[in-house]
């Protein structure tokens, strides 16, 4: 039995997860050795405006004995973003040491990607996800002056940049891959040379794994030229942040794009969650892509030791996507959030009985 604390958020938080639960149970209908049980938290945009905080002070305690963490997406118009992000899922990813972002582009059936060669893409980044450009160090001199400044570090550490490294080679031999090392050491000093030398250091111990580095620039132009020569990249905070954004945009929608917050050594619970956010344009309008949630909740399962399943929830997913009438308005489709997830547990079920189990 795994225990999910499960935590929609804002706005189409609510839609898509609703469809993520039901299709884990559908898969965990049609698996004896798999059982979940939900814990659902309101923590949200909506409890910070009536209670001024994003969740209880106990919160990050709460959630330390569940096994995963399953996240819609928070954000609400009138509460500053600063404050969803630092309120919630920044205390998360850090109390929980979640050094690794994994977020896969592939093309999907049904997917039109808006870049030409990326629906033959299949690739995943491995950002950073603690430290590096994002660090809390620094700090503003001469508010309100003419020679104000302001200096923010950015902390690379042996510790942190060995184990992204080998997490993503790691990735890279498991599924019989390469790997990119996303790069700037032309520019940046100090930080950047450091993390090529560790990453050659490391490279020593996956000597059957091919790797290559390119600098950030020429690996952004990549992603556009040659989507589908890309496989594992792995990259530092701030790179990996940018770069995911635009392999998933390069593969097609939002509403299709997932994501992984991993505690590798399994201390701590991981966090999973779609990379879209509460999405106030379309919320309540039952109109959402259910898609990215699914798919973020299919890592959890195979996070959380069940790559069976998950690869079962992927086929269902697939198989949604290809009929264009279980497709959702943002891939053309005119299904609802709540067709377009009937369709996917249909699938699953559909799937299960073919294969016989
Ligand atoms: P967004 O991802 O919510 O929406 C961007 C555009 O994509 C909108 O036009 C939206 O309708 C569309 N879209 C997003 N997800 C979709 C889906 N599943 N199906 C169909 N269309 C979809 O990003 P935006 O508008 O910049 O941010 C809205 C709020 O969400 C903000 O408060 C922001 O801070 C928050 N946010 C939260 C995230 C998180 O919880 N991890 C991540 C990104 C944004
Ligand atoms: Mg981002």
């Amino acid at each position: 039995m795994h225990r999910i604390a499960v935590i929609p958020g804002d706005g189409i938080g609510h839609d898509v997860i609703a469809v993520a639960r039901s299709v884990l149970d559908a898969v965990a209908g049609a698996y004896d050795d798999l059982a979940l049980e939900y814990d659902e938290l309101d923590w949200s945009c909506q409890r910070y405006a009536e209670t001024g905080s994003m969740m209880p002070e106990d919160g990050i305690d709460t959630l330390r004995s569940f096994d995963a963490i399953l996240l819609g997406a928070v954000g609400w118009p009138g509460v500053p973003d600063h404050v969803s992000l630092w309120g919630l899922l920044i205390p998360i990813r850090r109390a929980f040491r979640q050094f690794a972002n994994v977020r896969p582009a592939r093309g999907m059936p049904g997917v039109a990607a808006p870049v030409r060669g990326a629906d033959d893409m299949d690739l995943v980044v491995v950002r950073e996800n603690v430290e590096g450009e994002y660090s809390e160090i620094g700090g503003r001199l001469n508010r309100g002056f003419s020679d104000e400044m302001a200096v923010q570090e950015a902390v690379f550490t042996r510790v942190g940049v060995d184990r992204i490294v080998r997490f993503a080679f790691d990735l890279a031999r498991e599924r019989g891959g390469h790997l990119t090392s996303a790069t700037k050491s032309n520019g940046i000093v100090h930080t950047m040379p450091f993390w090529d030398e560790r990453v050659r250091e490391v490279a020593e111990d996956y000597r059957d794994v091919e790797w290559n580095q390119l600098h950030i620039d020429a690996l952004a132009a990549r992603v556009v030229s040659d989507p589908a020569g890309l496989d594992v990249i792995v990259a530092s905070n701030l790179f990996g942040d940018i770069l995911s954004d635009l392999t998933a945009a390069s593969a097609g929608s939002l509403g299709v794009a997932p994501s992984a917050n991993l505690d590798p050594t399994c201390e701590h619970p991981s966090m999973f969650e779609p990379v879209h956010g509460s999405a106030p344009d379309i919320a309540g309008q039952g109109v959402a892509n259910p898609v990215a949630a699914v798919w973020s909740a299919a890592m959890m399962l195979d996070h959380l030791g069940h790559a069976e399943a998950s690869a079962h929830m992927m086929r269902a997913v697939e198989a949604s996507l290809a009929d264009p009438d279980t497709r959702t308005r943002d891939l053309g489709g005119t299904a609802s959030t709540e067709e377009a997830g009937a369709a996917i547990v249909g699938l699953v079920a559909d799937l299960a009985h073919s294969s016989g189990d």
